[in-house]
């Protein structure tokens, strides 16, 4: 009951927040001059060519290669994936077809850097200059970021990767490569893609997958969390100064950082899961957000997390505070946040007194439609962390893979995300781009049965063929100007009408 009350509140605000009668019906006109809509990938899920051409492995590789084989003789991996490695030339001219504006990849470090350290692969630096030229002579922008959460395994095993100091001076030097190398091209960067679910959710620590559910970190995971955080932020910092000092005058871009979002709202209307939602939303999203802006971390966070939590110098605040241009938004769903009264781990979940309870029907790799959860967070962002520039870097719902092309669901879903993205614009987000996950289904480490392409990926035949599903063909004709209104796509019952 108290649910139902709270969603009433939220329809309630949501519908007196917009200024057009059916909020639903829209164009990409009614978006402002120069907001860019685009899709996503990344290069452990897209590339292949896991040993090709010099590449070394990276954590990922060796993570999926130490899953047991299935009753077909082999577990899933990325070594083929969707093999946009070779086939990236059919791959831009579907994105160019399709009328994306603006295409976000990441650069596989290990190809570039197989040792993560030391001399560049002369054929991984091909690479990445043709698939951007590729981009840039059909018109679309590339958004790039530097790390998808694929690090070198040579860094891992040398000294651990993000639990130690070690990796940002590696780090910067590898961006220092790539910005080097492919700034001329590239405007827009993102450090480190979610940072915040790398950290609490494991997999930054290279054993485990990112789902905060997964209760086992390596080492003492009372510190690990906070010093594998603590290393990204002062990796992302100190590879913005680089750029600030060495490449901005010259190619004039801009270097983000991404943040995983979950909204977040109470399991009760009780005083206890209230606090907890705050304290919830404090640690997740305020542990890389409040240290860009104000140079710290959340007072409730340093309160509770106490000496286990690393503190800023001085001068580390300084070169962290204000070193994001812009925020990559990644968001999919909400959870419910209730307050914790018991636990004998000490982790960031029972450091929070919260637990994360899935919304309605949604789960980890499948979401109800709940667009005012992306409102929810755009709002949270402009109102505590003085209106930044967002782009957002991911959005998009799954479907059982072996399903047919006719992704209704995945329409609705888009349809009603993108609505409320014009929503916050609306009502003052600096929001300025919006990238659709995933461009074409590609190998999903969560749950390889669910997929999120706008293109379906038949992985059984060799040649990888790509056929576009109906939200393919409802994304490009909105981005050709046509008008979506949810009446008409409930009413078509599918979008045959294409
Ligand atoms: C619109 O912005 C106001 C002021 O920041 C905020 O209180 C409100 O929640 C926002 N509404 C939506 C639907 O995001
Ligand atoms: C983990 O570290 C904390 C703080 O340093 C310490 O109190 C705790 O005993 C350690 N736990 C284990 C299992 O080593
Ligand atoms: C730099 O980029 C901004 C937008 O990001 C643009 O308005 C400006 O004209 C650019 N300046 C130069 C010198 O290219
Ligand atoms: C933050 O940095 C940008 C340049 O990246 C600068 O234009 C802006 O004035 C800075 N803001 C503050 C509050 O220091
Ligand atoms: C969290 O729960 C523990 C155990 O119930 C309690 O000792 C502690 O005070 C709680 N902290 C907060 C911030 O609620
Ligand atoms: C996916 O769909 C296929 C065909 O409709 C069905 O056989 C299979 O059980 C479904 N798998 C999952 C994981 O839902
Ligand atoms: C995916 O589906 C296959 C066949 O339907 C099944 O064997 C496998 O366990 C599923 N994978 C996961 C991660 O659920
Ligand atoms: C996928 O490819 C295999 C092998 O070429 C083929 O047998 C199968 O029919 C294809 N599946 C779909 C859904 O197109
Ligand atoms: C885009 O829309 C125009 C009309 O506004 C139409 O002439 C053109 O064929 C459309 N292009 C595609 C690729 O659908």
């Amino acid at each position: 009951m108290e649910h139902i009350l709270f969603l009433f509140t939220i329809f309630l605000s949501f519908a007196f927040s917009t200024r057009c009668n059916d909020v639903y019906t829209y164009s990409k006109k009614d978006f402002p001059e120069g907001f860019v809509f685009g899709s996503a990938v990344s290069a452990y899920q897209w590339e292949g060519a896991a040993d090709e051409d010099g590449r070394k492995p990276s954590i990922w590789d060796t993570i999926f290669h130490s899953i047991p084989p299935n009753d077909a003789g082999k577990g899933p991996t990325g070594d083929v994936a969707c093999d946009g490695y070779h086939k990236y030339k059919e791959d831009v001219r579907l994105m160019y077809d399709m009328g994306l504006d603006a295409f976000r990849l990441s650069i596989s470090w290990s190809r570039l850097i197989p040792s993560g350290r030391g001399p560049v692969n002369p054929k991984g630096l091909r690479f990445y200059k043709n698939l951007l030229d590729e981009l840039k002579s059909h018109g679309i922008e590339p958004h790039v970021t530097l790390y998808h959460d694929d690090l070198p395994q040579t860094l891992e095993d040398e000294y651990g990767g993000w639990f130690d100091r070690k990796i940002i001076d590696d780090f910067t030097a590898f961006a220092d490569v790539c910005f080097r190398e492919f700034g001329n091209t590239v405007k827009f960067w993102s450090t480190i893609n979610e940072p915040n679910m790398l950290a609490f959710g494991g997999s930054g620590l290279g054993i485990k997958l990112p789902t905060p559910q997964t209760n086992s970190y390596r080492g003492n995971s009372s510190t690990n969390q906070y010093i594998a955080l603590h290393n990204m932020l002062l990796t992302h910092a100190s590879t913005a100064s680089l750029y600030k000092k060495k490449y901005k005058d010259k190619q004039n871009g801009s270097v983000g950082i991404t943040c995983f979002t979950y909204w977040m709202v109470p399991f009760t209307s009780s005083k206890e899961d209230e606090m907890a939602t705050q304290r919830a939303k404090d640690f997740f999203l305020g542990s890389v957000l409040h240290p860009l802006v104000f140079g710290d971390y959340p007072g409730s966070v340093k309160r509770i997390v106490g000496k286990r939590l690393p503190s800023f110098s001085k001068e580390e605040s300084d070169l962290v505070k204000n070193s994001s241009d812009f925020i990559g938004v990644i968001h999919y769903t909400i959870m419910y946040i209730a307050h914790l009264t018991s636990s004998t781990d000490q982790d960031f979940v029972s450091d929070m007194n919260a637990s994360l309870i899935p919304f309605g029907n949604s789960t980890l790799v499948k979401y109800d439609v709940l667009p005012w959860g992306l409102e929810g967070v755009l709002a949270y962002i402009k109102e505590n962390y003085g209106n930044p520039p967002v782009y957002i870097l991911e959005n998009g719902q799954s479907s059982n893979h072996s399903s047919s092309l006719n992704d209704v669901g995945r329409v609705e879903y888009l349809h009603a995300y993108i609505g409320a993205v014009l929503n916050s614009v609306r009502n003052g987000s600096d929001t300025r781009g919006y990238f659709q996950w995933s461009f074409m289904d590609l190998f999903e480490f969560l749950d390889p049965n669910y997929t999120y392409g706008l293109y379906y990926v038949n992985f059984s035949d060799p040649e990888l063929k790509r056929s576009p599903k109906t939200s393919a063909l409802w994304y490009s004709a909105f981005l050709n100007g046509t008008t979506s209104s949810s009446h008409e796509l409930k009413n078509s019952g599918s979008f045959s009408a294409l």
